[in-house]
């Protein structure tokens, strides 16, 4: 096996670091100011032990799932990233044709730089949208639409970017979308000259769902400004409870990690929630999502599904967020890591290595199927209870 052979998700981010400039690079995997929410999101998973178990017919093993009433070949769905289309030329087209070949769920960014309508044209089944809610109603409305036109499945709308975390590194990278040209990030692009000269095969780079669209944004210098004045920091559960209204399809909630808020988000008809801190991007001193799950499920008491991302990186944690409650974990930098390294074959690779992982880890933990893994498969959970299968 060479040095290089890619055997779990840390090897692909190390492949991505090689290729992408660093300017997108540290877009990715950077946290808000200290990081230590960035860091308890994977120490805590890891904290996580399994029981062993032996003597359990696992010949007939199983990841299937159901995630919003679609078949998933595993409890895993892709959280959306914005600007995919900087990681690699026409990155969200990519992303969601591997997503939709391994069979589990894309969700595109409102932040992309393939549009909506882009990733329609090039994929066969419907795929999630997310949903910034902006105060431009009219804007709202016609993205809600377009989406509807692409045949989108789900509405994701996320709730915990109203204003926008503070990240120290972008900051110092002078990371903007054209990035600001510094000596330093010149020097750095002209060495990562496979990343350039794909980039030079695409149209598209600049945000697909955005540019064309909304007043006041013919010139991408503005977005950052755009977004600020835009994002709606009014946003509460009766403008959610309007949005439940308009959307017809299934309607997710994005960035919970309190309970009270998970019970709100069941009162306004979510069919699903994320439980989600942003990857560790926005509020700094949060806790890890995966400590605040059991409460979390313990208050929607079965009446919406319960999702999970921020800092999955591993088929082992998928299981530990099924055991702990959650339908499906998500993945962000997983996955990017893997389009940023390698385009549509580094996602592939990425949700290939997940799965390989969960179906190992299912056969040391005795879990014959996806359904019925429980806490049991966890060393907290009390010893004298029988595993389900
Ligand atoms: C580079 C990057 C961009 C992101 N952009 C968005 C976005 O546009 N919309 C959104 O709801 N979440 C966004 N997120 C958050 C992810 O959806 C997800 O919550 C987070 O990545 C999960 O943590 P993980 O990266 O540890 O898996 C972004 C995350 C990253 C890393």
């Amino acid at each position: 096996m060479s040095e290089r052979t890619i055997t779990n998700i840390e090897d692909l981010e190390r492949a991505y670091a090689r290729r992408v400039p660093r300017v997108f690079q540290e877009y990715v995997t950077s946290g808000a100011w200290t990081e230590s929410t960035l860091k308890r999101n994977l120490s805590d998973f890891e904290d996580l032990q399994f029981r062993q178990r032996v003597g359990v017919d696992i010949s007939n093993r199983s990841t299937e799932a159901t995630i919003l009433g679609e078949k998933a070949t595993i409890p895993l769905a892709l959280s959306p990233v914005g600007l995919l289309g900087m990681q690699h030329g026409d990155g969200e087209i990519l992303a969601a044709q591997a997503a939709e070949e391994f069979g589990v769920p894309f969700t595109l960014s409102t932040m992309s730089i393939c549009s909506l309508e882009d990733v329609a044209r090039n994929t066969s089944k419907p795929f999630w949208f997310q949903l910034y809610v902006m105060r431009d109603l009219d804007f709202m409305r016609d993205l809600m639409q377009r989406a509807r036109d692409a045949g989108v499945s789900t509405l994701v709308v996320t709730l915990d970017l109203q204003v926008q975390g503070q990240r120290n590194r972008d900051l110092k990278n002078g990371m903007s979308v054209p990035p600001a040209l510094s000596a330093a990030t010149i020097l750095d692009m002209a060495t990562r000259w496979r990343w350039g000269l794909n980039m030079l095969k695409t149209k598209r780079r600049s945000f697909g769902n955005l540019v064309g669209h909304v007043k006041g944004l013919d010139d991408m210098s503005l977005l950052v400004e755009w977004v600020n004045k835009n994002f709606d920091q009014a946003l509460d559960w009766n403008k959610l409870s309007r949005i439940r209204d308009e959307w017809d399809g299934k309607l997710v909630l994005k960035g919970i990690l309190d309970p009270a808020d998970a019970s709100r988000a069941v009162e306004v008809g979510a069919d699903a929630i994320i439980v989600s801190n942003h990857g560790g991007r926005q509020m700094d001193g949060a806790p890890s999502t995966i400590s605040m799950l059991p409460a979390i499920t313990d208050s929607v008491q079965g009446a919406a599904e319960v999702l999970l991302d921020s800092g999955v990186r591993s088929g082992q944690d998928v299981l530990r967020a099924r055991a702990l409650g959650a339908d499906a974990a998500m993945i962000g930098r997983a996955f990017t890591f893997g389009l940023g390294a390698k385009g549509k074959t580094g996602v592939t690779e990425a949700l290939s290595l997940i799965k390989n992982e969960l179906e190992l880890t299912m056969a040391f933990t005795g879990s014959v199927k996806n359904q019925g893994i429980g806490p049991h498969v966890l060393l907290s959970y009390p010893p004298n209870t029988v595993p389900v299968n």
